[in-house]
């Protein structure tokens, strides 16, 4: 089974979560919906969603809920792309001209946070209370895991136990959120829950790590975001971590002084030769060997559930992060 055949077993609540996401954006202020559709409509994964849904029908959840809950978990992902792209001054998001690039920072910050208030105001609608503690908990989480990252920018002396810290709480929490709300809709047992929790949480991280990876390695058409654009950023990431670990201090030195350069210059100057340095030491292999463990792991949570339709789908969706190319 493929991602794909997952999305088509899927389609007809994809389409009633599209129409939600379309019911919940609308405002008198014109700038939120332009801003917001721009982002919304330009066609991202809706990888979060996906999880939910597989995860409330796994948990015999086929209710109303599952629509604006999935609104507020890709509102949330929406949120926190907004606010990456101003930080990252992203030129490119989803293939197209990114909003704070249209729009300029300001609008792509009130934006953000016009639809991140908007997932609380859902989730308060919804009024599941073990669900809005779990979305209030990691989205503080992950400000948090933004914060840090922002503090350990350029710092070539970050370790592969911070890195793990800062992509825990910045992306793999929503993911590990995304597949425990499906839990809680169907009133999973705890151990069930924790399952689906662990599962999201590890297949969280190795999606961010694929994603760092591809920064390095991906076709900018396929990927739909500029390349290079962490060293650009000073974003040190788990191939470079695991390069400067092993090289030389003379080599650890020259990479300092392209970093700053990256960051000055723009990162495809700097990328050859620090890609150079990546692919001496294993480093793109390296990475991809720790996504494909946290996918083994996350997969041996799914043995507490008896096979069936969904534990495929579950299964597919975990392999096709060590696959994927967007
Ligand atoms: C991008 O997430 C941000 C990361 C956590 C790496 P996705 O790759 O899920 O983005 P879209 O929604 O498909 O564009
Ligand atoms: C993911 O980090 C940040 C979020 C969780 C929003 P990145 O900075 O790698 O995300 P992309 O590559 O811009 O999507
Ligand atoms: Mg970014
Ligand atoms: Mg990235």
């Amino acid at each position: 089974m493929q991602v794909k055949d997952v999305f088509t077993a899927y389609k007809d609540d994809m389409r009633q979560i599209e129409a939600h996401l379309d019911k919940y954006i609308t405002s008198e202020v014109k700038l939120i919906p332009e801003v917001a559709h721009h982002l919304i409509d330009s066609g991202g994964k809706r990888f979060r969603p996906l999880l939910q849904l597989i995860c409330s029908s796994l948990c015999g959840y086929k209710g109303v809920h599952r629509f604006p809950l999935a609104a507020v978990i890709e509102f949330i992902h929406t949120a926190t792309l907004l606010h990456d792209d101003v930080i990252d001054q992203a030129v490119i998001r989803r293939g197209k001209t990114s909003a704070n690039n249209i729009w300029g920072n300001a609008a792509s910050v009130l934006v953000g946070d016009f639809l991140y208030s908007k997932a609380f105001k859902l989730l308060s609608e919804i009024g599941d209370i073990a669900i809005i503690r779990l979305m209030s908990k990691i989205t503080n989480i992950m400000s948090e895991g933004e914060v840090f990252q922002l503090v350990k920018c350029g710092d070539v002396n970050l370790t592969e136990d911070e890195y793990l810290c800062i992509i825990e709480k910045k992306t793999a929490v929503l993911i590990s959120a995304a597949c425990a709300s499906g839990a809680i809709l169907g009133s999973a047992s705890p151990d069930k829950t924790e399952a689906l929790e662990q599962f999201g949480y590890n297949i969280g991280k190795a999606f961010q790590i694929t994603d760092d990876t591809l920064d390095y390695m991906a076709k900018e058409e396929d990927f739909g975001k500029s390349i290079g654009k962490d060293l650009e950023e000073g974003k040190m990431t788990l191939p470079l971590i695991h390069a400067l670990k092993q090289c030389t201090p003379e080599e650890k030195d020259k990479t300092k002084e392209l970093l700053l350069l990256a960051r000055k210059q723009g990162g495809k100057n700097a990328a050859q030769e620090i890609l150079s340095l990546i692919q001496k030491y294993k480093g793109i292999d390296y990475s991809l060997q720790c996504a494909q463990k946290l996918i083994a792991d996350a997969q041996s949570q799914l043995n507490i559930f008896a096979d069936c339709p969904e534990k495929n789908q579950l299964n597919a969706v975990a392999e096709y992060i060590l696959s994927r190319k967007i």
